[in-house]
């Protein structure tokens, strides 16, 4: 049975995708027991709301954005990008609070998204293999000796760079930048500079009339200050078991324990094993917990994951995000959605479209084309009322930037043009346009009205 429970317990287990190459294990004890002190990121008082905000979404009263990096780096550090994915969030979640007339629950990949797990070990290029770049929080992206050579000083910068994005957010969400109207001229701004914007300007229209409508009530963000204040949460992977053992602390008001590194951690696909470290971390923190669900899950070992994360049912504690990739999500969801069904087990459930539609070019760069994250998307809305369950979210690798990395969208992004504008350290992201263009799209989904007939409709 499980029952004992330590921040550390999770050394005795089987670990993945956690470096063991320090030189200098001491150093990394000392950097942990640094880190110790420092202030918590988030409060845990926070991550309960974001719970009970979720338990919404099980319930299917609200949606869930969780977007941003694939991995934050400390060369794209710079207020510009995070003040571009934050617009780029805000515009998203009204586009789909217009659509779905449900709340949005915000969630940014952000200030903590650095270790990335690696599916090679070693990296190879012109005859020389050296250690693979596992994020900036462990060591470099430059192909040398130097730079890969993991480094824990590293884990104090990344902390720093998290507070500092942190706190930039908090300032934004809450001293007026978040204003509805700025949001949604950021939103009209996307659609203006998309070659889709004319079969979106019918919605975009509507939120335009329901603001100005709104407003000749009376209802403005002085006289309602919840219109130019917003929630936003942070999350990323619990990977760097180490790092995130620093960070957990008891909360004073309940007794209980937080990793107080970001509101929400996930575990990944490539460290959900049941009987692994990342699993006996996560089972006991508090915070609301992401599985991602890939192909290779079997629905009784997710049944098991439930569990053992979530033993007493909580709502708004598990979110399942499924990344099958557009090809397998007919197939493997609904095996996954059933059983859970089945059992009771009250979950979210989001879509990754972004992990399972990966491919790398002839010319050498990692590339998803939007094509297919928009089918894995549609798909996912169809299956999951199919089956009786609610499409509760959606997970996005994204950035505010006008980058050239996911192929195809509003502004065509070709495989030549790939090279002009790639700046992703790992995964390639949707950019602005074709992150607002998804937003639209699953807005279409969330009214249960295709706006292209709709148009048809009316003329
Ligand atoms: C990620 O979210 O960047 C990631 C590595 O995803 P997954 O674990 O689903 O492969
Ligand atoms: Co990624």
């Amino acid at each position: 049975m499980h029952t004992k429970w330590s921040p550390s317990g999770w050394r005795a287990k089987p670990a993945k995708h956690i470096p063991g190459d320090y030189p200098d294990p001491e150093a990394l004890a000392r950097v942990e027991i640094q880190l110790r002190s420092y202030p918590p990121l988030v409060f845990a008082g926070e991550a309960r709301n974001l719970k009970a905000r979720l338990a919404e979404v099980a319930a299917g009263k609200a949606f869930l954005l969780q977007g941003g990096d694939c991995a934050e780096s400390f060369k794209e550090f710079h207020p510009d990008n995070i003040r571009d994915t934050f617009r780029t969030l805000m515009a998203m979640s009204v586009v789909l609070t217009f659509a779905g007339s449900k709340p949005v629950v915000k969630l940014g990949r952000i200030a903590g998204q650095f270790g990335k797990p690696r599916s090679s070990a070693t990296e190879t290029k012109d005859g020389v293999t050296l250690p693979s770049y596992r994020g900036d929080n462990i060591n470099g992206m430059e192909f040398t000796p130097e730079s890969r050579t993991p480094d824990p000083e590293r884990l104090v910068k990344a902390y720093s760079q998290s507070a500092a994005t942190l706190n930039l957010i908090r300032a934004f969400a809450n001293g007026g930048y978040a204003d509805l109207h700025n949001v949604h001229r950021w939103m009209l701004g996307f659609v203006e500079g998309s070659t889709q914007g004319k079969r979106y300007r019918e919605l975009a229209d509507r939120i335009t009339e329901s603001i100005q409508f709104m407003e000749a009530c009376g209802i403005t963000p002085e006289s309602v200050p919840q219109m130019k204040q917003v929630d936003v949460y942070t999350s990323h992977e619990a990977l760097l078991l180490g790092y995130e053992e620093a960070m957990t602390r008891v909360d004073s008001t309940s007794g209980d324990y937080y990793d107080t590194s970001a509101h929400f951690l996930w575990i990944g696909d490539r460290t959900r094993q049941p009987d692994g470290a990342h699993v006996e971390f996560a089972r006991g923190v508090k915070n609301p917990i992401g599985i991602k669900c890939g192909p290779s899950l079997d629905p009784e070992e997710l049944l098991r994951l439930i569990d053992i994360l979530n033993p007493a049912n909580e709502p708004g504690r598990i979110t399942l995000i499924a990344r099958f990739g557009s090809d397998k999500v007919e197939q493997g969801l609904a095996k996954l959605v059933r059983p859970v069904l089945r059992e009771g087990k009250a979950v979210v459930w989001s879509c990754d479209p972004m992990h399972g539609n990966t491919f790398e070019t002839a010319t050498g760069f990692k590339t998803r084309p939007f094509d297919r994250i928009l089918a894995e998307v549609r798909a996912f809305m169809n299956i999951l009322p199919a089956e009786g369950a609610y499409p509760g979210g959606v997970h996005v690798e994204m950035t505010g930037q006008q980058v050239t990395e996911c192929l195809g969208g509003a502004t065509a992004v070709t495989e030549e043009d790939l090279s002009s504008r790639y700046h992703t350290h790992c995964d390639p992201r949707l950019n602005g346009a074709q992150a607002i263009d998804l937003a639209f799209l699953i807005a279409e989904h969330l009214r249960g009205v295709r706006v292209g007939e709709a148009q048809a409709r009316a003329g």
